[in-house]
Order: C-alpha cells, then sequence, then structure tokens
C-alpha cells in the first residue's frame, strides 16, 4: 500500500460571533478513509468546495489534520516534524491547476527546476542539469527551454515544465489537482497521453483531483467520489461509470456524459 488515510478530517473554524456560545466550522474533510496501491490511479471526483484540495494539502502535510492518520508505505507521517518529514517529503509531489501562477514570471525554467532540488540537499551542478534536461525531455521541451521564461510558453507547455519540476525528486506519488482543468479539451488528451507515459517510466502513482469525471476515465483504474467533506462512493472506474451508487455521483455522470439523470436533488443529503 502507497498510502492510507485513516478518519482524516479538517474541520476549519468559521469566524466567531460576538456572543456566539459554540465556535462553528467547515467540515472541509469529514472521516475520509482511502487507500492507493502503488501503480493504480485514484480519481478524486466532485464539485468545486467539496474538499478535494484540502484532502490533497493533508496528504503533503500542508495542512495538519484535525484528526485522523496518513500512512506513506506503512509509515505514519502524521505527527512527523518537519525534519523527521524531509527525506520522506520527495516521495509525494503535487502539480496544480493554475501553471500561470504557479511558476513565478522572473524565473528562468532552469531556476525554476533548481529549486526542486532544495528537498534533496547537495547534489552537485553537474547531476543538476543532466537531471533537468532528462525531466525537459520526458515531459516532450527541448532542453532550450532552461533558458527561457515561462510566459514564453502555452498553457499546456507551462504544465509540462510543472509535471517536470514535480519529477525532479523522483515522486513515488504525484498529486494532480485540477492539473488538466484550464487546457483546451486537445491539450487536455495530449498532457493524459504524456502522464501514461511517464507513469511506466518513473514508477508513478497519480492521485487525479478533478470535478471532470470524463478525464478521469482515461487514467484511472479507480474512482473515489467527494461529496460535502466524505467520500460518497469509491469503486473501479468502468464500474462507477456503468453502475454508479450514489445519486451525486449520477448527477456527475449525467454531466460528464451530457445526458439527464434520474435524480433528486434532495437525495444527496447524507444522513
Ligand atoms: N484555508 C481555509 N480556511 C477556511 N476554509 C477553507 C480553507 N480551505 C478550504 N476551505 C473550505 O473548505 C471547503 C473545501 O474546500 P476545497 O478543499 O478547496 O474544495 P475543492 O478543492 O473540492 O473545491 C470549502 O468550503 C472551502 O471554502
Ligand atoms: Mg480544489
Amino acid at each position: 500500500m502507497l498510502l492510507e488515510l485513516k478518519k482524516v478530517k479538517k474541520y476549519f473554524p468559521l469566524p466567531q460571533e460576538l456572543f456566539q456560545k459554540e465556535r462553528e466550522y467547515v467540515r472541509a474533510v469529514d472521516n475520509v478513509d482511502l487507500t492507493i496501491n502503488a501503480g493504480e490511479n485514484l480519481g478524486l471526483v466532485g464539485e468545486s468546495g467539496s474538499g478535494k484540495t484540502t484532502l490533497g494539502r493533508i496528504i503533503l502535510k500542508l495542512y495538519p489534520a484535525t484528526e485522523g492518520a496518513v500512512f506513506l508505505e506503512g509509515k505514519d507521517i502524521t505527527s512527523l516534524s518537519n525534519k523527521e518529514m524531509r527525506p520522506l517529503r520527495k516521495n509525494i509531489q503535487m502539480v496544480f491547476q493554475d501553471p500561470y501562477s504557479s511558476l513565478d514570471p522572473r524565473c528562468t525554467i532552469r531556476n525554476v527546476l533548481n529549486e526542486a532540488f532544495v528537498l534533496e540537499g547537495k547534489v552537485v551542478f553537474e547531476e543538476r542539469i543532466k537531471r533537468m534536461k532528462g525531466v525537459l525531455r520526458a515531459v516532450g521541451l527541448s532542453v532550450s527551454s532552461l533558458d527561457k521564461y515561462p510566459h514564453e510558453f502555452s498553457g499546456g507547455e507551462r504544465q509540462r515544465i510543472a509535471i517536470a519540476r514535480a519529477l525532479i525528486m523522483n515522486p513515488k506519488l504525484l498529486i494532480l489537482d485540477e492539473a488538466v482543468s484550464s487546457l483546451d479539451v486537445l491539450i487536455q488528451e495530449q498532457v493524459i497521453d504524456l502522464l501514461k507515459e511517464l507513469q511506466d517510466k518513473y514508477d508513478l502513482t497519480y492521485l487525479f483531483i478533478t470535478h471532470n469525471l470524463r478525464v478521469v476515465r482515461k487514467l484511472c483504474q479507480k474512482i473515489a467520489v467527494m461529496y460535502k467533506g466524505k467520500i460518497v462512493e469509491l469503486a473501479g472506474t468502468e464500474e462507477v461509470f456503468s453502475n454508479p451508487i450514489h445519486p451525486y455521483t449520477k448527477k456527475l455522470l449525467a454531466a460528464a456524459l451530457d445526458y439527464k439523470a434520474n435524480y433528486q436533488e434532495d437525495e444527496f443529503e447524507i444522513k
């Protein structure tokens, strides 16, 4: 098992009103159990605000969980200090939605990629350059990209650069948070094909976060459907497509496959 989440919760406190007795919370992630096996991509789907990004950030330890535990290859990483986490951190990398804001416009691609090495301490110059060129080629960009700036690339190319940056550390798990959502459909397909290629080459496993079920089908063996902080359905991809159980899953599917599903809005409420 590559990753396991046990009863993970993340509650964000809401601003407290004067005279209000009890503090209220947004239950962004609410009691999530989830496992990811090595080599088995998981699509985490759900509408905006369902808690997908928060879950990704907890796995990366960018947020502490309110409760619950995260295990990486069987090791409980929940309460590790930054120092203890350091040698493990490179194993999990994340690629975000917006390649425009995630790449510093003042940095050349060489600088962008070079920054990724901070996680690894001393890596000699020649070795760095060799690895930078290696990942650039792997994502289908030329090595001359090293001396260019982010604005000189298209949206799809920038996302390739973000993927290259994540690959430098040779991660085991790559979390892609709406990583193709802002791209045109055709470019989306190209990036998905690239991800498949990279998976074989680098022995990767993807946690693919998206609101778009159609894209998930091409890449993921399993789908977890998130709704209001909870996983409401978890099954093999084709199973979800052919026999969705939860009404919310049916709605998502209907949107993806463009038909009118037979469900009622109030059926979603979790009792
Ligand atoms: N840092 C934060 N502080 C307070 N509330 C947050 C924070 N991050 C997310 N939320 C809230 O948690 C819920 C889930 O958000 P998010 O994880 O971003 O969902 P998704 O990625 O599925 O769109 C939303 O209601 C959001 O407003
Ligand atoms: Mg999000």
